[in-house]
């Protein structure tokens, strides 16, 4: 299993595809410039399906989410989840993506095992995502989630990111919307991930905001208090039930205490949490390691001791906070 000093188990594992992306969202990567991952340093298909069996058969992994950059973008993405599919025993799969390919590839997705899809729209206006994501791409994404609807891929789940003075006026508009189209909405505090470095806690959309700015239209009362705890509700029921909202206050009350996460890069690096500042090299054990029937019990030792280092929290909080190296395009949500 992959335990850590807290007593947290990582039972999640996210794994990001490809460090690409079609959009440019400005809180995740910068307009130009951006130093892509070296080709040869990449994962192949056989090498992200190795590693996940490891994860499910060999560390107690039960829930597989594949991430990106924007993971549709990677050609091998059906025969990865058919593979991942076959695994016994056989793990929850989910994506988390821009949309913007959904529409010719849900069908095929899902017919591959993909359980359930999480797609990014922050804005319901093209003129906001282009400002936003610097790309003209807003028709796709909704393309994309009705796509993802006609496939049987269920839940939907919407994520949505506000900035102050760019979209931080649509919440309830959001929330509407996808109420109508059955879409589970969750709003996620902006986290300082930002190429530019701007982001700024005293600016920033907190989540008491987002419940005030959905107050205005909505009934939002917290749901019953059930695996958080004491924790601020993540999820709010709306107008009585049986809608719900998210809201996931990653920066003013991050629930690290319950974070049952471990994440794989796309040159396969393990990552105790999107903050850490320190990495675990799989891929030079996987390589070197080949056919040998060791070579997997290795991998799993790898990894078990890169969970045993995971810190409390990912700080924040912290006066001496840095922003993680890798960029959040690289690391996956
Ligand atoms: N803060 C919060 N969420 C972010 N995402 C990307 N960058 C950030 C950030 N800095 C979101 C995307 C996507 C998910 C993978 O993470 O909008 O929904
Ligand atoms: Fe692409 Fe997602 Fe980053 Fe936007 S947030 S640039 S969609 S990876």
């Amino acid at each position: 299993m992959l335990l850590d000093t807290f007593g947290r188990q990582a039972v999640d594992l996210r794994v990001s595809l490809t460090d690409r992306c079609d959009l440019r969202c400005t809180y995740c990567m910068p307009e130009q410039g951006m130093t892509w991952l070296a080709k040869p340093t990449l994962l192949t298909d056989e090498e992200v399906v190795r590693l996940v069996r490891i994860a499910v058969t060999l560390l107690g992994v039960r829930e597989v989410r594949f991430t990106g950059g924007e993971p549709l973008l990677r050609p091998g993405l059906v025969g990865i989840l058919t593979a991942c599919a076959r695994l016994q025993p056989r793990p929850e799969l989910s994506l988390t993506t821009n949309g913007i390919g959904l529409a010719r590839t849900a069908a095929a997705l899902r017919g591959a095992g993909l359980d359930r899809v999480n797609v990014s729209l922050d804005t319901l206006d093209p003129r906001t995502f282009q400002r936003l994501s610097r790309r003209d791409r807003h028709h796709d994404v909704l393309a994309g989630l009705t796509a993802a609807r006609a496939a049987g891929l269920s839940p939907i789940k919407v994520n949505t990111v506000l900035m102050r003075g760019i979209n931080d006026h649509e919440a309830p508009d959001l929330l509407a919307w996808c109420l109508e189209r059955g879409y589970e909405l969750r709003f996620i505090e902006q986290m300082p991930l930002d190429p530019q470095h701007g982001w700024d806690r005293s600016t920033m959309v907190t989540a008491a905001e987002i419940l005030d700015r959905l107050s205005t239209r909505f009934t939002v009362t917290p749901e019953p208090a059930g695996r958080r705890g004491s924790a601020p509700a993540e999820r709010w029921i709306v107008d009585g039930g049986p809608a719900r909202v998210g809201v996931i206050a990653s920066v003013t009350q991050p629930f690290c205490r319950a974070c049952d996460r471990t994440r794989l890069t796309a040159d396969g690096q393990v990552r105790n949490c999107l903050f850490a500042t320190g990495e675990t090299d799989l891929r030079t054990a996987l390589r070197e390691g080949g056919d040998d029937p060791r070579t997997d019990a290795r991998i799993a030792e790898l990894w078990r001791a890169a969970m045993w280092g995971k810190k409390a929290g990912g700080g924040i909080g912290d006066p001496d906070f840095h922003q993680p190296e890798r960029p959040m395009s690289a690391i996956g949500g």
